[in-house]
């Protein structure tokens, strides 16, 4: 069970999870201040760490930048704000007033603890969430404004959480950059005294940064040496400030908006935050994301423990030249190939027939479905696939029906220009009538042809984000925005329990923890190059668990960088994630197909390792030596070992690689050699994968335990 404790003299608040503790205590000022985040503490030990009133900082100073919940703008503060306010009276700042607390105790495995304020002179109310649970050492933490008073007060900052470091000889800070068909690179660099932001201003999560963060020492590497980080669950644009002081201490604070976006909060208004988790862990980065990976599993995915089907997507076979006999073909093949979930890409209704028109009107194309998607949704259901199809409802090409008819329906600020990306505007899912209009065809198209699958595509970001004619309309869409996307995606899917969605946003603009909660699996770029998906894959992993990563085996020369590899390769590329198939299979071989078929079957026998496992990372993908990533059972019963390598060099070391998560004193049995390890020899003097020579070689282990050695 978590636990949650308040020491009765000192005031402690103390937190425990499986294997952390979190303590945090409220100062002689009223101020939520941080105490301890680490290995597991007991509330005796925890109150050791209370430094006497007035000895933390010097009489120059004020309050120090790093330490407190949630650093206000007021006072002698000068660090980033996590929270920034202005009343109706032109005022700032906000002095902390406890007003109380809530423990929810812990049951089903859950723990909430709700520290209470108010501002002193202002009627404006802030509660301080934190949530634990008994099967993670993920610690949730938001924040609840509420305005008591009756005038308008303005959010200017509102981050869910600041969480703050232990002191440590260095700080170093991993996170993900990345662009369109290049997403997340993961990058390692110390973190520089002063600021370091982390944003999206877009309106989207991006593609060129993502919302997580992680800290460590400098010294911490897959195996070992304690990892500090925090995930923000947030879809659109979003901040995390890393901070690091002159005097030696490090934290960061997180939340929605970029630095120009406000929320207004009329009388009586609340405003939760989204939750920005944190996670320690002293097993290095290996442990971080596996941590990381099994609260998704757990507690964001809403079907985490189901295993996901072998997918087709057309949009590489025929882009948008879809039509009922090209799908109809395609599906025949896919379901040969042992295919479970057929998806019909872009084109396939109004006038869209490049990307230049009919976004908004979502109805079959005549001419290429005469008789709607119905005969295309039966064919696919009576070969035995579900049938699933793609999607941009937040989207209008301004050369459509829907945009003659509702011009204002998009983000727009009057007298402004209305900036196209890829030839489309972007519709105002902030506006209730928006998001009912989307809700209402989404829901036709899916109960109407039976749909089993969504891929849910946002290809742009905002521009000119004005939303003229509503009180505070301009302020209000950024984070509106993402609470209808949100309502339309709760609703479906609570309407259709049975549909599963795919977010997408020109590949993965849009992958948060917070659109994960409401969707089965992402699409995580549009480049399918199987060596630079090697790269993007890694940085994916860091946060984001193997069963929300869709992967498709592509056609080659690669449509994007034009790079040959062998077939076998980029299956096991796609396999380290939900293999899917994005080929036009109306040109391969016949022996492509067979290889596929093989490929195939083999991925859905260690697919429950691939989506269920652990992931360990054995070696990276930059540099000469293989690449190998390994997933095991949590009970040590099997395990995967995957390993590529991009070619040979003369004299280069076979180095092996200790495989991880096996049963000490066991024997493995190789399924596809017959070969029998133990488990001792693959654990601590390591296993070399089965490379064939040549370049581009890639192999896939299976390795069962078939018995124990005598101890
Ligand atoms: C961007 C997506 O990432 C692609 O997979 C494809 O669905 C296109 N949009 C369709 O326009």
């Amino acid at each position: 069970m978590p636990t949650i404790s308040r020491a009765p003299d000192t005031g402690v608040w103390l937190l425990t999870t499986p294997r952390t503790s979190y303590a945090v205590h409220i100062d002689e000022t009223g101020a939520p201040c941080h105490l301890a985040w680490g290995p597991r503490l007991t509330p005796r030990e925890a109150e050791e760490l209370v430094l006497p009133a007035g000895e933390a900082a010097s009489s120059f100073e004020g309050r120090p930048a790093v330490g407190e919940e949630l650093p206000v703008d007021g006072g002698t503060r000068y660090g980033t704000p996590s929270l920034q306010v202005r009343y109706e009276d032109g005022s700032r700042g906000f002095e902390w007033q406890p007003t109380g607390h809530r423990v929810l105790t812990p049951s089903d495995g859950v723990g909430e603890l709700r520290l209470e304020f108010r501002d002193r002179h202002y009627p404006l109310h802030v509660a301080l969430h934190y949530r634990v649970r008994d099967d993670t050492d993920v610690i949730e933490r938001w924040t609840v404004l509420r305005n008591d008073g009756e005038q308008r007060v303005s959010l200017l900052r509102t981050d869910s959480a600041a969480w703050s470091l232990p002191p440590l000889a260095d700080y170093r800070l991993s996170h993900v950059t990345g662009q369109w068909s290049a997403e997340s690179q993961l990058r390692r660099e110390r973190l520089p005294h002063g600021e370091t932001v982390l944003t999206s201003r877009r309106g989207i999560t991006s593609h060129h940064a993502g919302p997580w963060v992680m800290v460590d020492a400098g010294d911490a590497g897959e195996e070992h040496g304690r990892v500090f980080g925090a995930a923000l669950a947030w879809s659109g644009s979003w901040r995390i400030t890393a901070q690091r002081t002159p005097d030696g201490r490090a934290g960061f604070t997180g939340g929605v908006g970029h630095e120009s976006t406000c929320v207004p909060l009329a009388p009586a208004e609340e405003f939760a935050t989204p939750v920005f988790a944190g996670l320690f862990t002293d097993g290095g980065f290996g442990a971080a994301s596996r941590a990381w990976h099994a609260y998704t599993l757990r507690h964001v995915l809403p079907h985490g423990r189901e295993v996901a089907p072998v997918l087709y997507n057309s949009w590489e076979a025929t882009g948008f030249d879809v039509d009922e006999a090209n799908q109809k073909a395609l599906a025949e093949r896919a379901a040969a190939l042992g295919v479970e979930l057929y998806v019909v890409d872009d084109g396939w209704f109004g006038a869209r027939r490049s990307d230049r028109a009919g976004l908004g009107d979502w109805t079959p194309a005549p001419e290429r479905f005469p008789r709607g998607l119905g005969p295309l949704a039966d064919t696919v259901h009576r070969l035995g696939m579900r049938f699933g199809i793609w999607v941009e409802p937040e989207m209008v090409n301004p050369d459509s029906d829907l945009y003659r008819e509702h011009p204002d329906w998009v983000l727009h600020t009057p007298g402004r220009a209305r900036s196209e990306l890829r030839n489309q505007l972007v519709l105002n899912f902030a506006r209730d009538d928006v998001a009912d209009w989307a809700h209402g065809w989404l829901t036709r198209l899916v109960a109407d042809h039976g749909i089993d699958f969504l891929k849910w595509d946002m290809n742009r970001a905002f521009s000119e984000a004005g939303w003229p004619g509503a009180p505070d309309g301009h302020d209000r869409l950024w984070t509106r925005y993402v609470a209808n996307l949100y309502g339309v995606l709760d609703r479906l899917r609570a309407d259709h329990t049975g549909l599963r969605i795919e977010t997408c946003s020109g590949g993965g603009g849009r992958v948060d923890l917070g659109i994960l909660a409401r969707t089965d699996q992402a699409w995580v770029s549009d480049n399918t190059d199987a060596v630079d998906r090697l790269v993007i894959q890694h940085g994916f992993s860091q946060l984001h668990p193997a069963r929300a990563m869709s992967a498709w085996v592509t056609d080659v020369p690669n449509q994007l960088t034009s790079r040959t590899v062998p077939l076998r390769f980029r299956f096991h590329v796609a396999m380290c994630g939900l293999l899917g198939i994005g080929g036009d299979l109306a040109r391969w071989s016949g022996e492509e197909l067979a290889e596929g078929a093989d490929l195939v079957a083999e991925y859905k026998r260690v697919r429950h390792l691939v989506q269920h496992g652990a992931l360990y990372r054995l070696s990276g993908p930059h540099g000469e030596l293989p690449t190998v990533v390994q997933y095991a059972a949590e009970d040590g019963t099997e395990t995967l070992v995957l390993a590529w390598q991009r070619g040979p060099r003369h004299g280069l070391p076979r180095l092996p690689v200790r495989l991880r998560g096996l049963t000490p004193g066991a024997r493995y049995r190789d399924a596809r050699t017959g070969e029998v390890h133990h488990a001792t020899v693959l654990a601590e003097y390591g296993f070399r994968p089965d490379l064939p020579s040549g370049d581009w070689a890639s192999t896939a282990v299976h390795l069962v335990r078939v018995g124990q050695d005598e101890a």
